[in-house]
């Protein structure tokens, strides 16, 4: 461990983890009674996926399960954060639990812990049953009802062993993205027609958090993927379509779930969330602490008179890129000052931090032999670095996860963008670990001596 940083006596406070979501690992799409998601839809859709695969088998975790486990056990994480899936559990979103599916997420419950790792699931991570859809899916308040309902089925389940819980992952990529313009589930193009699904999830965190503690649940937490903001120019006009992405993307979550409630979207000319009586402060209830996905900054600049968004996103000047270009640039103090902008603007609401995403992917061979994947290591180290800066600056972070525990299924780009500490030849579902996996490993260890 080179970097002097890494030394930071900041990071003893720190659980280590690593992270995977339920569709981009399990493969066995039709397995045990699982229903449909909207992803199921999309994989299906000619045309969708850039390579052209179906996240089936994915990394085949839905059947080696114990090897992910002796994969986590190796890296000696505390934690791991893995995704259930809502139709694995309800097939069609609705009624009873089904009890095939469950038992999965059972089994890796108990080979986590006799493994000595936390686990750590996370109920929603985007797969929401079609069924729902067709009825409104997140557009639709019921959905919320819906998610609790869901939640208690699996706090029922595995609540005598989980204790923490993250309800539901990156809702601003299901709004903006999934709603807004089409670039994931279910590829609506709403635009600000989206709007109304920011609230209807974030009442189904606090219905489903209400669910779990009820339950026993120590510990549940949104997952947000913030961003810091960035005008690409120093004028005025671009501090003002800064402003509005960072309401969009950052503030329209963070300010309820932190009590604020709703920053003033008519002001805007945006239409007023759904709210009903009693929403607010539900959402706005203490969190037992707050999930930060964090992978970079977003600069952006005004968009031409007539464009349908405000604010158009561009490059980061002068900022090396990972697999995915110029939209993905790296700039790991960006996460130091976001955490502590965070930090400053909530001050003593802003629960413990958990960091429970970073990485990067970056082109890689598909070949068994052991990848030396150096520019993930100096990426992880940067941002381990940078949330070490950011607890040295009063930002109270108690956990730091690594995406991901291996290569897996990214959505629309399908298999051509790898994340993991660990390799997967996808046809026969071989892990290889990578440079990164030693690298983690042997950070974790130093962090405790
Ligand atoms: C965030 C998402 O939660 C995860 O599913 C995705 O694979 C990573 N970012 C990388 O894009």
């Amino acid at each position: 461990m080179t970097n002097p940083e890494l030394r930071s006596p900041a990071l003893k406070q720190l659980r280590w983890a690593t992270a995977t979501a339920a569709f981009q690992i399990e493969g066995s799409r039709t397995a045990d009674g699982r229903g449909r998601s909207i992803w199921d839809d999309v994989v299906e859709t000619p045309g969708a996926i850039k390579d052209a695969t179906t996240a089936d088998p994915a990394a085949d975790s839905y059947r080696r399960a114990d090897d992910d486990v002796a994969l986590l056990q190796g890296l000696d994480v505390d934690s791991y954060r893995f995704g259930i899936s809502w139709v694995r559990v309800q097939p069609d979103g609705t009624g009873p639990a089904n009890r095939a599916g469950l038992d999965y997420y059972d089994r890796l419950v108990d080979a986590l812990l006799a493994a000595g790792v936390r686990p750590f699931p996370t109920l929603y991570h985007w797969d929401l049953p079609v069924a729902l859809e067709e009825r409104g899916g997140w557009l639709d308040r019921d959905t919320a009802t819906r998610f609790a309902d869901y939640a208690g089925l699996v706090g029922d389940r595995l609540g005598d062993r989980v204790t923490d819980w993250y309800t539901i992952n990156e809702p601003a990529m299901t709004t903006l993205q999934g709603y807004g313009i089409g670039t994931l589930a279910p590829l609506k193009q709403l635009l600000f027609g989206a709007l109304p699904t920011v609230h209807h999830q974030l009442l189904a965190h606090a219905l489903a958090a209400r669910a779990l503690r009820a339950r026993g649940a120590q510990g549940v937490g949104i997952v947000n993927n913030h961003t810091q903001v960035r005008p690409l120019r120093d004028a005025a006009e671009d501090h003002q379509a800064a402003a509005v992405y960072d309401l969009l993307h950052n503030r329209i979550f963070a300010d309820p779930l932190l009590g604020d409630g709703y920053p003033d979207l008519e002001a805007l000319g945006l239409p007023p969330m759904p709210v009903r009586d009693g929403d607010l402060e539900l959402i706005g209830s203490p969190q037992d602490f707050y999930g930060v996905n964090f992978y970079n900054p977003t600069t952006v600049t005004a968009a031409p008179d007539g464009s349908p968004l405000p604010f158009d996103i561009v490059p980061t000047p002068g900022a090396p890129t990972t697999g995915f270009g110029p939209d993905w640039p790296i700039v790991p103090e960006a996460l130091t000052g976001l955490l502590v902008d965070l930090k400053r603007r909530y001050a003593e609401r802003m629960p413990p931090v958990h960091i429970t995403e970073n990485g990067a992917s970056f082109p890689e061979p598909d070949a068994a032999d052991r990848v030396q994947d150096d520019e993930r290591i100096s990426y992880l180290a940067g941002h381990i670095g940078a949330v070490a800066a950011a607890i040295e600056g009063g930002v109270d972070v108690r956990e730091y996860t690594v995406w991901s525990l291996m290569d897996n299924f990214e959505w629309l780009e399908g298999y051509t963008q790898r994340f993991g500490l660990v390799h997967v030849d996808f046809a026969t579902g071989e892990r290889t670990p990578k440079a990164s996996y030693d690298w983690y490993r042997d950070l974790i260890a130093a962090s405790r001596a």
